[in-house]
């Protein structure tokens, strides 16, 4: 047994945020954010929230699954960005769409979080354990993001995207995933301190609000060394080769990381499809719009080979082999 995609979702913020708007935010230009990253507008959350974004792209997919939220053992939300730590986002998405049978549970493996949740779905159903999980990416990152430091609120934007992935007869593939907590300062989000009676007193650091605070430069060249290798170790795994590869679909971070990777590999431009013009960096969201975007593009057919590959913060990494049936 093994895990196929059966359905795709996604939900979006209707409010965008250009990059002229942004110069009237921070010291910026769009002629620099095209540049150097490819992104022409990103959508930002104004009433929707990270989880109920996750229980739109949820419902989306199980329609297109043609399945019953009843019918869901399990949900996994990757998310970096919730609104609460408890109950987790999962809980908030079966509530919402009444999938009452499914196990749930959120993960955090920041921009890698989808590869990481879509890999764990399908090692529960390969285990035999699961039949219908519901992966979802969602993240509300416009929550988190310094509007005041260029450096990073020009990357960012919302968004949340699900796939219904149900057991069917086959082999599995073998994911490639990795993580390196040496490199964790690289790219961080930390979490305000509360005053407790054994705290002593809080620095004016402490309770100032937290926010993504990111070296570029260390996340840009790790994301252009490590991605290529996940790659290429992926493919060897999987005895597959470059030209049974349909698209590679990449985490969604930055234009030139995506070129950077097809030209590091020796792969055409044309299989490394991108939206990141029009919503940016969602983190773990990234993967499962693009998905959804290619799916109503008519671009995914029965039997084409993808290669998922994810990036970001932990420092995580992570590539698995789809075939779309
Ligand atoms: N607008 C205009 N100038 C900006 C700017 C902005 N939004 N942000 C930074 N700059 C300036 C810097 O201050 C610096 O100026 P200086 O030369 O006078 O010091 C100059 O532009 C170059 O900065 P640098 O950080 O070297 O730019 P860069 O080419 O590395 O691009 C990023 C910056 C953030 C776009 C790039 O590093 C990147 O995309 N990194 C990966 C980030 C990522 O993907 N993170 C998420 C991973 S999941």
């Amino acid at each position: 047994m093994t895990g196929i995609i059966k359905g795709t979702g996604a939900c979006v913020p209707r409010n965008t945020l250009d990059n002229r708007e942004l110069e009237k935010l921070v010291e910026t230009s769009d002629k620099w954010i095209q540049e150097r990253t490819g992104i022409q507008r990103r959508h930002i959350a104004a009433k929707d929230t990270a989880a109920s974004m996750a229980a739109k792209a949820a419902k989306e997919a199980l329609a297109q699954a043609k399945l019953k939220p009843e019918q869901m053992d399990m949900i996994l939300v990757s998310t970096m960005s919730s609104e609460e730590v408890m109950p987790s986002m999962a809980c908030r998405v079966q509530d919402e769409i009444g999938a009452f049978r499914a196990v749930c549970l959120d993960l955090n493996a920041a921009c890698s979080g989808f590869i990481m949740a879509y890999a764990t779905a399908c090692a529960y159903i390969e285990a035999g354990l699961f039949q219908n999980i519901l992966v979802i990416g969602s993240e509300c990152l416009s929550n988190v993001t310094d509007w005041s430091d260029r450096g990073t609120c020009i990357l960012f934007g919302d968004g949340a995207g699900a796939v219904v992935v149900t057991a069917a007869h086959g082999r599995g593939t073998i994911p490639v995933l990795g993580s390196d907590g040496t490199k964790g300062e690289a790219l961080t989000l930390k979490n305000r301190k509360n005053q407790t009676p054994f705290s002593g007193p809080l620095t004016k650091e402490d309770l100032s609000p937290c926010y993504i605070r990111m070296d570029g430069q260390t996340v840009f060249k790790f994301a252009a060394r490590k991605v290529p290798e996940a790659i290429e170790e992926v493919l060897l795994k999987n005895k597959l080769r470059k030209g049974d590869i349909k698209y590679y679909v990449l985490h969604q971070a930055n234009k030139r990381i995506v070129e950077a990777v097809a030209k590091r590999i020796g792969e055409p431009a044309y299989k490394f499809p991108m939206n990141i013009q029009e919503y940016g960096n969602t983190s773990s969201a990234s993967i499962p719009i693009l998905l959804w975007e290619m799916q109503k593009q008519n671009m995914l057919h029965p039997g084409d080979n993808l290669v998922l590959a994810g990036f970001g913060g932990g420092l995580t990494w992570g590539a698995v082999i789809i075939t779309w049936r």
